[in-house]
């Protein structure tokens, strides 16, 4: 008997879904210091360029190949053409043994501050409780040292809930999750930002955040940041939103879903950069410094630069506090469990593996291989780890995607599909920005993070162990996903069907 396909119970889960996977800790602690960083104001016109030329055409692609081709990545790919089923796999078995099982211990790490964000615990040095105290930082990520306890602790929480919602499945699962988690991830931020924007020396730290020097546009590196953000930000790249998509019913406003994602996306990373810039504009002023002294991002925004800040906001921070963090894992577990997902999806599909008993085996690995991120030497291997994904990852795996259905596929067979089920009927421009303008604009990208890359190593790391840990991840995924690709299906007959044939 062929087993029915998972299916999101209203369009407006499908779209919650993706929204949850779309919003994460990048859209807090990254966008709004891309933007202070290149351009203030002025970044908002490489960053909406980005989004019309190359985020909304390549989620409406990934969509569409989803629900087209009606499968997850290796089995959409495998439908486009059998030669490309190991692009399909590539993205999900990087993105499952690896970026999920230090996203993980990232959300880990929030949960904790919650609690010590209810005691102030640390106290009146956070930049040395954080890197000392809490993480035992050793330095190297050859010197591995301890497991750390509190994080451990917390990462068993974190794959818990991760397994609680996968096992469900669709509707129930992550559907239901979501439901829950946006508006609540909605109500956290708005309290957050009014509150923020209620700080002494907000002003100050959102003129910081958004004063536009239109010089900076003349700059290369600034447009690729912004193509960069874009990418990372709507989780492209990843087969995520090709899986999400293929649990849509046959009749579905497609490209106003991917729309409505990608403004969403992008309207809430805006908003949480002013609850951000108030917050440091506070810090700035409390301390009598500019703000350009207390700026910084990811890591060091939420678990030093924030402490601080709600220390100094007296006994109301620690409301604050909780909120905030509360925020972050709230923001964070949507994208994992949509990781996790993809890689479900993918397995269900080729070998038919019950659900159940898969949820758990992953979760199982996922805390398991999650390990060595929460030792003392996990810092680095997070961060150079990041920096494979976002450097390579997102834009190798988009380019080829471009590449796979651009020219060796009808890709018009996805457009007159598109345009049969969705409201936004869609251009035959559309194919041109996916056959060329994505692959050039991806290409040229790719070609500048090489140059950079080998011209010296990243974040001062020794080249051994950029290669031990980056470079033979790459490859071995990729190899992963060439045996699994040889594999055979468990059910031949999936592979013949499309929606749009
Ligand atoms: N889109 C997420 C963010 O902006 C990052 C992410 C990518 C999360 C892929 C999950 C999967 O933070
Ligand atoms: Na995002």
């Amino acid at each position: 008997a062929v087993r029915k396909r998972g299916q999101w119970k209203s369009p407006w889960g499908f779209v919650l879904a993706a929204i949850g996977s779309a919003i994460g800790l990048g859209n807090i602690w990254r966008f709004s210091y891309l933007a202070y960083d290149n351009g203030g104001g002025a970044f908002l016109i490489p960053y909406l360029v980005a989004l019309f030329t190359a985020g909304i055409p390549l989620l409406i692609l990934e969509f569409g190949i989803g629900h087209e081709r009606i499968g997850s990545a290796p089995l959409a790919l495998a439908k486009v053409h059998p030669r490309w089923e190991w692009l399909g796999w590539w993205p999900v078995i990087f993105v499952m043994f690896g970026i999920v099982l230090y996203y993980s211990v990232i959300i880990a790490w929030c949960v904790d501050y919650v609690f010590y964000a209810v005691r102030l615990s640390w106290g009146a040095d956070p930049d040395a409780f954080f890197f000392h105290t809490f993480l035992g930082a050793s330095g190297a990520p050859s010197r591995i040292g301890a497991v750390q306890t509190p994080v451990l602790a917390a990462l068993v929480g974190v794959w818990c809930l991760t397994w609680a919602i996968i096992v469900r499945g669709v509707s129930r699962g992550i559907e239901l999750a979501n439901r829950i988690f946006m508006p609540l991830l909605l109500v956290l931020t708005l309290i957050l930002v009014g509150w923020s924007l209620g700080l002494e020396g907000a002003r100050e730290g959102i003129r910081a955040y958004l004063r536009p020097d239109f010089s900076r546009l003349a700059e290369p590196k600034v447009w690729i940041s912004a193509y960069g953000q874009i990418f990372f930000t709507l989780s492209l790249g990843f087969g995520i939103m090709i899986a999400y998509a293929s649990y849509l019913p046959h009749k579905s406003d497609i490209t106003g879903s991917a729309v409505v994602t990608a403004l969403a996306n992008s309207g809430f990373s805006l908003l949480a950069g002013f609850g951000v810039f108030s917050v440091l504009g506070f810090m700035a002023h409390s301390q009598g410094v500019g703000v350009e002294q207390v700026v910084t991002h990811s890591i060091g925004l939420a678990f030093v630069a924030y402490p601080k800040a709600i220390s100094l906001m007296g006994p109301a921070g620690k409301v604050f506090g909780v909120l905030f963090f509360l925020s972050l894992v709230v923001a964070g577990l949507s994208s994992s469990v949509s990781i996790v997902e993809a890689f479900t999806a993918a397995v269900v599909d080729k070998f038919g593996t019950d659900r159940r008993t898969l949820a758990g085996v992953l979760c199982v690995i996922g805390f398991v291989g999650g390990l060595i991120f929460t030792t003392q030497g996990g810092l680095y291997w997070i961060d150079i780890v990041d920096h494979f994904l976002n450097a390579y990852g997102l834009v190798v795996v988009g380019l080829l995607e471009c590449v796979a259905v651009g020219w060796f596929f009808r890709i018009e067979t996805i457009r007159r599909h598109l345009n049969r089920v969705s409201r936004i009927p869609l251009g035959p421009w559309w194919n041109w920005v996916i056959k060329l303008v994505l692959p050039g604009i991806l290409g040229v990208i790719l070609v500048q993070q090489l140059v950079e890359e080998l011209s010296r190593p990243y974040g001062g790391y020794s080249w051994a162990s950029l290669i031990a840990i980056g470079w033979n991840w790459v490859l071995v995924t990729l190899l992963a996903s060439f045996i699994l690709a040889m594999r055979p299906w468990h059910q031949e007959a999936d592979l013949r069907k499309g929606r749009g044939d």
